[in-house]
Formats: structure tokens, C-alpha cells, sequence
């Protein structure tokens, strides 16, 4: 493209240029012609002075026919670049994504394209910045709350601790247990943040290695087995053979340590856990499916929201909201896909990765 339009601007210059010569060459032998002629008609004197006027007026038709013919030939282009500086200007005003429009076929026209494109990038990149800083700021409002909320009761305990406000023994020890359990929530909520924030850093490393899904899963169901049976869960497997896929092993049992403490803390009990694992063509389809009382929500999707905690959630006081959000990211960073569905008194919670090829 560029060396397309290379010399144009040139060219058209010295084409201008000659043109504008030629074109004063001819004024002047108009304008000595025209002397001459009242020469002849005796209607000027020539003497000495006579000259000195004559050289000056000849040579001032000459410029100024120069000049005027020359702007003459340029003035679309001289129009065109101051219109290019004024919306240059408009968009070092901030007026950002502004579109110049593009004439002829030029360095001027690429210059102008070239504006466009910055133009357009810079846009893009002030919104995504805009984004993030919005982003950031709703992560720390909500922080600041959810990290206030345990710490100002915390806080109240300790207070009636220190200034002995409890009957004897039996409320030292409770405001004890609950100082101890409210602080292990501080530092279970940190944790969650600390990791949602790691993962939000779009940089972020993964330590891939080659992984047989179906042992994996059978691994960590096995591990889940005695909290499962102490909270009356029984689980009912059917898991595929092999399924080979490349992940961070550290992370991906983290999405599941995720789906089954939800499960635990949210499933109906007594009831039945369903896993699956099934090669479906180049995925592979992980499903967990509980008993619900109800949908937590009409929107599924919005399970997945940071800090979404429904109802139960938030009544129970057992979440903070950010399980299902990390999961997702860390599904999202391993190209795989995670959805949730309600059908029938069941949640259903779906993750696909793509197999080894
Ligand atoms: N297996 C499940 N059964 C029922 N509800 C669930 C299940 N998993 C998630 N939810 C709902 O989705 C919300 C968000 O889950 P999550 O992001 O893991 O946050 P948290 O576990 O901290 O509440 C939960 O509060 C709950 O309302
Ligand atoms: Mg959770």
C-alpha cells in the first residue's frame, strides 16, 4: 500500500511546479508584449526610470502568477491536510474514534488512513481501560463490604472478650469459637479473592501437563467420598475409560473441589450426587447434577457473576460467592466451556474440555 502511493505527492508537486512556471513564463511575455505595444503607441517614455518600473512590475507579475497558479493547482490538497490537522486536533481533544474522511490515492490519503487506524485503536483501548477500571472498582466495593461485614463482628467478640462482658466459662468459650470460625471465614473470603484476582491477570502462566481426566476425577470423588457420606450424599458415578487432555492439574481440581463443596453445602439431603464423564467427538463432558429445592435462579448464568450468592448462599451465611466465578475462569483459560442448567429439581452443572488430539 505504501509503496503504492510512494513519490505521488512528488509528482503532483513538480507537476504543479512546472505548470506554475510556464504559466508565470506566459504572464510575462504577456506583460512585455503589453509594453511594448504602448511603447509603440508612444504612450510611454523610455527612460532610465522608465526601465527600473518596467523590471519591477515584471518581475512582480511573474511571482505573484506564480505563486497564485501553483495554490491554485494545490488548494485540494492544502484544503485536505488542514482538514487532517483540525481532526487531529478533535482527537488529541479527546474526541477519540473520530473517522477522517479518506480522498485520492496519496501519502496524504495514507496519512489519513493511518490517523483513522490509530484513531480507532485508541477508542478501543480507552474503553477496555475503562472497563477494567470499572471492573476493579465494583471488586473493591464488594470486597470492602464482604471483608468488613465479618471483621466489624469479629471485632464486636473480641471486645466482650476483652473487657470480660461474658458469663463465666460457657460464653468465653462461645465467643471464642465464633471469633475463631468468623476469623477462618476473613481468610477463607481473602484466599477466594486472592485467587479470583490471580486468575482475573489475563498473564497469567499455566502449568500444562498431559492428564487422564477419568483418573483425575475418580481421584478427587474418592477424596469427597467420606464428606459426602457424612452429609447423607451418596454418589452415583458412570465415568468413562480414558479421556486424555492437557491441563493445570492444580487449577482444574480446584473447579471440582469448587462443584462438590457447592454440592455439599447447597444439595438437598438425604439425596443422590450424579458424576459423569463422557468423550463426546473432541470434548470431554464432565456433568454434576444435585437434587435442588429450586432454581437458584431464573438466569443460570448469573451463578456464575462474582459475588453471586442467592438466597441460600447469603442466608446461611456459608458463602462469599466467588467458587463458581473462579471456576469459570479457570475453565475459560483452558479454552473448555461451564454451564449450568435446572431441570427437574436438579441443578445441572456441565464442563467440557477438549481432548487430547
Ligand atoms: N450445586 C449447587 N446446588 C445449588 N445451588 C448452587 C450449587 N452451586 C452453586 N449454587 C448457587 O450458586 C451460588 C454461587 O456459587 P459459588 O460461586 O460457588 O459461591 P458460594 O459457594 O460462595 O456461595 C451459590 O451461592 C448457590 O446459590
Ligand atoms: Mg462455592
Amino acid at each position: 500500500m505504501i509503496v503504492k502511493f510512494r513519490n505521488k505527492i512528488t509528482v503532483r508537486l513538480l507537476i504543479s511546479f512546472a505548470i506554475s512556471l510556464f504559466f508565470s513564463m506566459f504572464i510575462s511575455i504577456l506583460v512585455s508584449r503589453l509594453f511594448l505595444y504602448y511603447i509603440d503607441l508612444n504612450m510611454i517614455e523610455t527612460t532610465p526610470t522608465f526601465a527600473s518600473v518596467y523590471i519591477t512590475i515584471e518581475f512582480l507579475a511573474i511571482i505573484s502568477s506564480f505563486i497564485a497558479c501553483f495554490l491554485f493547482l494545490i488548494r485540494k490538497k492544502l484544503k485536505y491536510i488542514k482538514h487532517i490537522t483540525e481532526s487531529v486536533q478533535q482527537i488529541a481533544n479527546g474526541n477519540l474514534g473520530l473517522n477522517i474522511e479518506v480522498i485520492g490515492k496519496d501519502e496524504i490519503t495514507q496519512l489519513a488512513n493511518n490517523i483513522n487506524i490509530m484513531s480507532k485503536e485508541l477508542e478501543n483501548k480507552f474503553h477496555h481501560e475503562r472497563e477494567i477500571e470499572k471492573g476493579k472498582n465494583e471488586l473493591i466495593t464488594n470486597v470492602s463490604h464482604d471483608l468488613r461485614t465479618p471483621l466489624t463482628s469479629l471485632i464486636g467478640y473480641l471486645d466482650l472478650l476483652k473487657k470480660g462482658e461474658y458469663s463465666p466459662d460457657a460464653k468465653y468459650n462461645e465467643y471464642l469459637e465464633i471469633s475463631y470460625s468468623k476469623s477462618q471465614n476473613l481468610k477463607f473470603l481473602i484466599d477466594e479473592l486472592f485467587e479470583y484476582t490471580r486468575l482475573s491477570n489475563p498473564k497469567i502462566q499455566l502449568n500444562i501437563s498431559e492428564v487422564n481426566m477419568s483418573d483425575l476425577l475418580e481421584q478427587i470423588i474418592g477424596e469427597y467420598i467420606p464428606i459426602f457420606g457424612r452429609e447423607k450424599i451418596s454418589v452415583q458415578k458412570k465415568i468413562d475409560d480414558e479421556a486424555t487432555v492437557l491441563i493445570d492439574i492444580e487449577k482444574v481440581v480446584r473447579v471440582y473441589e469448587n462443584l462438590f463443596m457447592n454440592v455439599i453445602k447447597y444439595s438437598v439431603k438425604p439425596s443422590t450426587l450424579q458424576i459423569s464423564l463422557n468423550k463426546q467427538e473432541d470434548d470431554v463432558v464432565i456433568k454434576v447434577i444435585n437434587q435442588v429445592e429450586e432454581s437458584p435462579n431464573k438466569d443460570l448464568n448469573k451463578l456464575f457473576d462474582r459475588f453471586y450468592t442467592g438466597e441460600k448462599g447469603r442466608l446461611s451465611n456459608q458463602g462469599v460467592g466467588l467458587g463458581l466465578a473462579i471456576s469459570k475462569r479457570i475453565v475459560e483459560i483452558h479454552h473448555g466451556e461451564i454451564f449450568a442448567e435446572y431441570e427437574n429439581g436438579l441443578l445441572i452443572i456441565t464442563v467440557k474440555y477438549a481432548l487430547k488430539k
